[in-house]
């Protein structure tokens, strides 16, 4: 059975259930790079934003079988420092689906104890943007299940570089020593500061790259690549990544 998931981003004929998997330790916290919306809509003469509309649905679909299998937290790679770099209405677009999202499912959300959370740099984001995350920010801040992770405006190197201007200015005040900056203290300037760091990183679409994406998060991480476009992700795949996952032998560096 290995050898098969051995065989890589190849569609897997091996099928799990549910059931199957949850007979092992499930990822605690799992992020996903969410690749491949654009191509999903080129193949069908579609424009992109279609390809994003679908994503989105996809994105419903999976929080809410992450939150079945007892993922604690779902990281998901929304939009990133470089998108911007998009033509104007598909990043106007791009923009308009957190809104549109939580409208239509923060009451199901609520209802099933997630909590919404953001990291990347919200001052950048349009008004109507950040105040609907904010709002779903604030509204599940006391929910106890799912941590729904959005990176939207997120950039793993501007995330390092704030945090190491961060910690210059408590050493230039005399309030740190430079010994005493551990990877502890730089992990605290981070914005993932409350998270532990991913156990499994998914990235859909045949890409194999970071893209910039929590690159001190992921220094542990397990990756799981497949050719499957984001918007034709279905439960089926996550649970094939987790039981691969489960299935590693994970050493931290150790023997
Ligand atoms: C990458 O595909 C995808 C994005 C840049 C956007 C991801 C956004 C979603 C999946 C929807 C987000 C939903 C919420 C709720 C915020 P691409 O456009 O780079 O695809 P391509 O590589 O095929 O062109």
């Amino acid at each position: 059975m290995f050898n098969k998931f051995r065989k890589g981003h190849k569609p897997l004929s091996t099928e799990y259930t549910k059931e199957e998997v949850l007979q092992h330790p499930i990822p605690e916290h799992v992020a996903i790079i969410m690749d491949g919306n654009g191509r999903w809509a080129k193949k069908r003469s579609l424009p992109r934003i279609a390809g994003h509309y679908e994503g989105m649905q996809v994105v419903r679909k999976i929080t809410r079988f992450a939150n079945e299998l007892g993922i604690k937290v779902l990281t998901l790679y929304a939009f990133s420092t470089e998108n911007w770099k998009r033509p104007k209405q598909e990043v106007d677009y791009l923009m308009k689906l957190p809104e549109q999202f939580l409208t239509t499912f923060l009451p199901e959300l609520i209802e099933e104890n997630v909590n919404v959370r953001v990291i990347g740099n919200r001052d950048q984001l349009p008004e109507h943007t950040r105040r609907a995350v904010e709002k779903a920010m604030e509204e599940t801040k006391h929910n106890t299940g799912l941590i729904l992770n959005f990176a939207l405006n997120y950039g793993s190197r501007r995330e390092l570089t704030y945090a190491m201007q961060e910690i210059a200015k408590q050493v230039a005040k005399g309030q740190l020593a430079p010994e005493e900056i551990t990877e502890d203290v730089i992990a605290s300037y981070l914005m993932t500061k409350d998270l532990k760091d991913p156990d499994l990183l998914i990235r859909t679409s045949g890409e194999i790259r970071l893209s910039n994406f929590m690159l001190w998060q992921l220094a542990y991480t397990e990756f799981w690549f497949t050719d499957v476009l984001w918007p034709d992700f279905t439960e089926q795949h996550l649970l094939q990544a987790v039981a691969e996952f489960q299935q590693r032998g994970r050493r931290f560096g150790g023997v």
